[in-house]
């Protein structure tokens, strides 16, 4: 059921409460705010939008987990001070989120002023959903935007509870993050291709259930391809493999045969002596000549090359996941050119999961040549995995 979006809403002079996500790596220090400011940027269509209709802009996020009470290296002031150069625009850090105060403040703005409330998090009724708290937050705003994609997955004051006591929309970032990856699932056009990464095959297992059948090629590297090859009877060193899922990549490889699926695993590897940044050793070895005691870090390049070939024909292209350990610059080649294959396609649909693969594609400078990079890590990837997120199914129907 399609659901109420910004443009049914009367926002006009409103006080518009809009929940965003700005969370971000803040526990690595203020200073790499800026090179984290996806999340930011995204929702910077949405408050264009309320400011150009003399809204009174009060957004709220969570930041981190400080678990019900104030952490002060978890405050929201040095990402609302980032929001306010990226729109040149002043926004007034607020330090509370509820209570008299900040009923006094939202009170006196004046129309196009913008605040930030504090962290959620700071209250315990948050996570927990708390009526009362979700009453606090709703009191001094109009009417509830909902624009933050990455936590629809938690049902939360700010993210469900809220949708009841005020009038409520998606806003333009949740709508196009819900049609560019609903699009892609329900009416993709064909071939229709999966690309699938990061260390673990049981984070994708529900992905790949609900994926599975729609697809005509299924490409797999990162760590899952080594219990992918490990089930094939490869032997793969002393890469981690799940003992637990060697039947399921059995399973899949299965069902992808009886149903023409084309599936593409490493052909060659990256292999290192030691599972570190720079280890002693390394080389490139065909995927049968993985050297006892070594790691596979890696796809290889004919791998990549073959991968980037077979997606030339491919007109829809869900990626989810990096190739290789991205993370340490000697094993990032093999996502870099995927990456870059996918974003050469002038006739493709690219839809990038969030979390790693999306950092991988903004610090390749990548993100303007994909069609749609997910804001959300978990929420992105339950929504893949065909499953009702509560921030959405909250809001009410269009
Ligand atoms: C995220 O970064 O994935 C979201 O902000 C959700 O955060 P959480 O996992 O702490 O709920």
């Amino acid at each position: 059921m399609a659901k109420r979006t910004l443009s049914d809403l009367a926002v006009d002079n409103k006080r518009v409460l809009v929940r965003v996500d700005f969370n971000i790596p803040i526990e690595q220090g203020v200073e790499v705010i800026a090179s984290y400011d996806q999340r930011l940027r995204a929702t910077l269509p949405t408050i264009h939008y309320l400011l150009e209709r003399d809204c009174r802009v009060i957004l709220c996020s969570h930041l981190g987990r400080p678990g019900g009470q104030v952490a002060e290296p978890l405050r929201l002031a040095p990402v609302g001070d980032r929001l306010a150069a990226l729109l040149g625009h002043p926004v007034a850090n607020l330090s509370d989120c509820v209570g008299p105060e900040v009923a006094a403040r939202v009170n006196a703005m004046d129309a196009g002023e913008i605040v930030l409330l504090e962290n959620l998090r700071f209250h315990p009724g948050e996570e927990k959903n708390d009526p009362d708290f979700a009453q606090a937050l709703a009191a001094p705003a109009d009417c509830f935007v909902m624009d933050a994609f990455a936590v629809t997955h938690r049902a939360h004051a700010s993210t469900a509870g809220i949708t009841s006591l005020l009038p409520s929309a998606m806003g333009l970032l949740v709508q196009r993050e819900v049609e560019a990856m609903g699009k892609a699932l329900e009416a993709p056009a064909s071939p229709l291709a999966a690309l699938m990464g990061g260390a673990k095959v049981s984070d994708k297992i529900l992905v790949l259930e609900n994926l599975l059948d729609k697809l005509d090629h299924l490409f797999i590297g990162g760590g899952m391809a080594v219990t992918f090859l490990n089930a094939q009877g490869y032997a793969t060193g002393a890469s981690p493999i799940e003992a637990d899922r060697l039947d399921f990549a059995r399973e899949v490889l299965e069902r992808a045969a009886a149903r023409n699926i084309a599936v593409h695993l490493p052909e060659d590897l990256v292999v290192a002596s030691q599972f570190a940044p720079d280890p002693p050793e390394t080389g490139t070895v065909p995927v049968d000549a993985v050297p006892d005691g070594w790691y596979i870090m890696d796809v290889g390049e004919a791998t990549a090359a073959r991968y980037a070939a077979a997606l030339e024909s491919c007109r829809t292209i869900i990626w989810n996941g990096p190739m290789g350990v991205f993370e340490m610059p000697r094993f990032s080649q093999g996502t870099r050119l995927v990456a870059e294959a996918i974003a050469g396609l002038a006739d493709a649909t690219s839809v990038v999961g969030g979390g790693s693969t999306a950092e991988a594609v903004e610090e390749l400078g990548l993100m303007d040549q994909m069609s749609h990079v997910s804001t959300g890590g978990g929420a992105s990837l339950e929504f893949l995995e065909g499953r009702e997120l509560p921030g959405i199914a909250a809001l009410p129907d269009a």
